[in-house]
């Protein structure tokens, strides 16, 4: 038999597919709708909510007394400061932040509250630890690299705690965290990593290892996509990369009996959906070829 299978896992992780749902359920109420930066870096969402009247601001100064309608917190969320102007605004407020991240915030403002110096292992220009760092009683330290976790030092001796950034990698999180560990603070940690990420590369592999091709769909400058690629590739020789169903060469998967999907995070369902329909189409029809084959031979 055929099969055509898509990994549960594949395109938009939860935290962001409930803020693409949220921008798309305020569309339907026929308000202004504004998104605090883009919701999501792909340009096709980017482009159909453009279409549907949803404007991005970027920054609080684009807000004025004129201003009015409703404004979605994307799933990086912001910080306390933002969140607070915004409110203070004529506009109605809805906040998709991840409640992942969210977690994070109550954490960082807990604790250093508690006197804790907060550390986010992360990338300091992500919107998502601008947001984290918002949150924090005092000023933060932001380590993204082993030449920082060496560097950092505090002068006055004091209590610290630790996130990440939730799509960080487990793996230099744990090194950037032992490395602070041996200089002797008192130090809370918590793994604030998100698994989405991670659970999306293990399904992809498994999926790989039992097909005869897969596809991976995602944007060509998607990171976490390449990521996904490569990883099928190891396991399946006859992988394809593609943005959209019109990059698929469909005359290729004739010959395959098993056939895998997966996309990175930022593809949207819709585009998944129409390759899986096309490709449980395709081999219906070649089945209905095969049985025919032999129905005549017979
Ligand atoms: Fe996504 Fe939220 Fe995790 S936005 S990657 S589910 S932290």
């Amino acid at each position: 038999d055929y099969n055509v299978n898509i990994a549960e896992s594949a395109g938009f992780c939860f935290g962001v597919k409930r803020a693409v749902d949220t921008v798309y359920q305020q569309i339907d109420k026929q308000d202004t709708v504004y998104t605090f930066g883009p919701i999501i870096h792909n340009e096709e969402v980017v482009n159909d909510l453009d279409k549907k009247g949803v404007k991005v601001i970027n920054n609080l100064e684009e807000l004025n007394d004129s201003t009015k309608g409703t404004i979605i917190i994307r799933s990086h969320g912001v910080s306390k400061e933002v969140q607070e102007e915004i409110e203070k605004s004529n506009l109605t407020v809805v906040d998709a932040t991840c409640p992942f991240v969210k977690k994070i915030h109550r954490v960082v403002a807990k604790e250093s509250e508690a006197g804790r110096h907060i550390v986010i292992i992360g990338n300091p220009n992500h919107p998502e630890v601008i947001g984290i760092l918002g949150w924090s009683k005092e000023p933060v330290t932001v380590v993204e690299s082993i030449e920082d976790a060496n560097n950092f030092n505090l002068e006055i001796e004091k209590k610290l705690c630790i996130v990440a950034q939730t799509t960080f990698s487990y793996k230099k999180f744990k090194d950037l965290v032992e490395i602070i560990s041996k200089k002797g603070y008192d130090i809370l940690v918590l793994n604030t990593i998100c698994n989405a990420t991670e659970e999306r590369q293990t399904e992809a592999r498994e999926l790989a290892s039992q097909s005869d091709a897969m596809i991976v769909i995602g944007g060509k400058n998607s990171s976490n996509t390449q990521k996904l690629y490569e990883i099928c590739k190891e396991e399946c020789e006859d992988t394809y990369y593609i943005q959209t169903l019109s990059d698929l060469d469909l005359n290729q998967f004739k010959s395959f009996r098993s056939v895998g999907i997966t996309a990175g995070a930022s593809t949207p369902n819709n585009i998944i959906k129409e390759v899986h329909t096309t490709m449980s189409e395709m081999s219906f029809e070649q089945l209905l070829e095969e049985s025919l084959v032999t129905i005549h031979n017979g």
